[in-house]
């Protein structure tokens, strides 16, 4: 019985090392390095003669501390964790490593685990009645009392085989890493569903659930593929399905500059990622723009240029920021390749029992490629015929392995938790896409070129806007006390007022709501009082003086209004309590412009009320969980 679950697990962290070297500062340091992923609690297990476990909730620091506490935790070979709980709330004893039962009914076995045992609660009941002992509410302990119960090393059921015949046993998803007391030797992995990759050095082997982690010791490393066991020891690695048969990984390059990772001059990560977005974008749009030809060149659709030139209908997927991007994408495709488009949140479209007709093409904007909802709808429209695109960062990712094709961001690792340069990126590549099918309908060659002359001058107007940081600054800061906020936009800039709130709510705690400018006078404009700040995407556009007139609707309501307005715009002043200047675009490319101050006054929101920016409370980077 071969695990088919669809629930995906959350993508926390893994590491595990085996080598020559003393395990425990690698799992340390590799812990850290993945920090950024969000997590509850973190634990480690080495194994020195006998099998020891450390774990706690709370952040790795603590865990830190209590080893400084532990006595001679020693060893070469050993595991550790980031979790964030889906079965138990997050507690030390819920916490990675889980191990089996003491001795003598068990055998030192320590699992470390990401994602979900779907079918645990019943393994659990029949392991109970072989006499096992549970100490916390996990699946993961059920999924390593499971492989307890068939090691037998005597008669050849070796940790190796054991974590085999146990994954047989099981659905749901996993990326694990299992060590034996009785095998000192051998680190034993697998995966279905849940990144795992093994880095191979000389004599040694890291095991991360992303390359962050591994860079620092290897370059050289290979992803293990769905159901796929590796069991690795000093002398040597096998990868095997979980029946036994030998399969070879192809070992490749880390592609990720340890510095892309590191934190540099900026106080945190979203800040860095904030002020790197005129060099991501220039990234996005290398070697894919002739301004001069009107031409755009994106390699990974040629192949399927026909199809998209003949489609019907786009549907746009995505969650949260990807979402925002997806929206605007949507607006894109249809004034610019003129072809009907429409937008979801992938979690309404997988379960909606979708049309697609022939046609059809549907796109999936993530991060990280690994987003469950948007995974699971994709698989839902390509069973129903769907081309399926995917406008993704993370390279080969779940998303981006699980599309016919595809427009990759190119904007580095993104380690702050609130997206900031994926989501430009996400607008740069859908605007390239819908340049790349417009040209070769309707655009004429001069409106191409013109286009892309303003898309490669986007970086350095950018950069214009981030120079204002500080007075962005001063102008959250009178605002930080309320409690309330309301973005409104219109149009393409729509979409950026729904970033503007989330950005806000994620890492301020502070309640913000988006909505198009016009929808207020139908009902939350009885929010709006005395003080309550409004923030209004205001730039020159075909619908300027339509927002100026919601920009009075709030004022006479005694808001406060903040608006991004355009350079030049003196005008605006007489209406709006604070301004944001932005340079001047198209109207359909304005978001790559306009989302940046509302990005800027989040972060500063956030610094200004003391949270962690990097972490904010209840995140996770990735959404791998339904
Ligand atoms: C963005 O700031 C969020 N933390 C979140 O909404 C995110 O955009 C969403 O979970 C989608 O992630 P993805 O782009 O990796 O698919
Ligand atoms: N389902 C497991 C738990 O709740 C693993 C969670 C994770 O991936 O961190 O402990």
């Amino acid at each position: 019985m071969q695990g088919s679950g669809k629930g995906r697990p959350d993508v926390c962290g893994i590491v595990a090392y085996i080598g020559s070297k003393p395990a425990l500062p690698i799992l340390m340091e590799g812990l850290k390095r993945l920090e950024y992923r969000g997590y509850d609690s973190a634990g480690l297990a080495l194994i020195n003669g006998g099998l020891r476990v450390v774990r706690s909730v709370g952040r790795v620091s603590v865990l830190e501390e209590k080893v400084r506490k532990e006595k001679d935790l020693h060893g070469t070979l050993g595991i550790a964790h980031t979790r964030w709980a889906t079965h138990g709330v997050p507690s030390d004893s819920n916490a990675h490593p889980h191990r089996d039962d003491l001795r003598p009914r068990g055998h030192g076995i320590a699992i470390i685990h990401n994602g979900i045992i779907e079918n645990y609660a019943s393994l659990r009941t029949w392991l109970e009645e072989q006499g096992h002992t549970f100490t916390s509410d996990t699946d993961t302990e059920v999924l390593c009392m499971l492989i307890s119960e068939l090691y037998d090393k005597a008669s050849g059921m070796t940790l190796e085989r054991a974590v085999q015949a146990a994954l047989r046993e099981v659905t749901g998803a996993y990326a694990i890493a299992v060590i034996c007391e009785e095998e000192p030797d051998v680190l034993v992995c697998a995966r279905k569903g849940s990144p795992l990759m093994i880095g191979v050095g000389q004599g040694e082997y890291i095991v991360a659930s992303d390359g962050n982690a591994i860079v620092a010791h290897t370059t050289q490393a290979f992803a293990l593929e769905d159901y796929q066991v590796a069991r690795l020891s000093r002398d040597g690695f096998r990868t095997t399905t979980l029946d036994d048969v030998h399969v070879t990984p192809r070992i490749q390059d880390l592609e990720i500059e340890l510095q892309e990772i590191e934190l540099g001059e900026h106080e945190h990560f979203m800040l860095k990622e904030i002020f790197e977005q005129p060099n991501a974008l220039r990234n996005t749009l290398r070697g894919r723009t002739d301004s001069r030809e009107g031409r755009v060149v994106l390699g990974g659709i040629a192949e399927y240029a026909r199809d998209l030139v003949k489609a019907r209908r786009f549907i746009l997927l995505g969650q949260g920021t990807a979402l925002h991007a997806a929206m605007i994408g949507d607006y894109l495709l249809e004034d610019l390749a003129k072809i009907p488009a429409e937008v979801e949140y992938s979690s309404e479209f997988r379960y909606r029992n979708p049309i697609i007709e022939d046609g059809s093409v549907v796109i999936a904007v993530s991060q990280s490629g690994e987003t469950a909802d948007t995974l699971a709808a994709l698989s839902e429209a390509s069973d129903r015929g769907a081309l399926t695109l995917g406008i993704v960062n993370v390279v080969g990712s779940s998303i981006a392995r699980g599309t016919d094709a595809g427009v990759y961001l190119r904007v580095g690792p993104e380690i702050g938790v609130a997206s900031t340069k994926a989501f430009l990126g996400q607008v740069t590549a859908l605007t390239l896409l819908a340049l790349f099918i417009g040209r070769r309908r309707f655009l004429s060659a001069d409106q191409v070129s013109q286009y892309l002359a303003e898309l490669e001058a986007t970086p350095d107007r950018i950069e214009k806007i981030l120079a204002q940081s500080d007075a962005i600054r001063d102008v959250t800061a009178r605002y930080i006390d309320r409690e309330n906020w309301l973005f409104l936009g219109r149009g393409h800039n729509y979409p950026v007022a729904l970033e503007g709130a989330l950005k806000l709510k994620e890492i301020s705690y502070i309640h913000a709501e988006g909505m198009p400018a016009a929808e207020m006078k139908h009902g939350p404009i009885a929010l709006i009082n005395d003080g309550m700040p409004c923030v209004f995407v205001a730039t020159r556009n075909s619908q300027y003086d339509k927002i100026v007139t919601n920009i009075q609707q709030v004022r006479s309501r005694g808001g406060r209004v903040i608006a991004v307005a355009t350079e030049g715009d003196k005008a605006i002043r007489q209406h709006a309590d604070e301004v944001f200047y932005v340079p001047d675009m198209p109207e359909p490319m304005q978001p790559l412009v306009t989302a940046v101050p509302l990005q800027l006054l989040a972060y500063h929101a956030a610094v200004l009320r003391g949270h962690d920016v990097d972490k904010p409370r209840n995140l996770a980077k990735s959404v791998t969980v339904e």
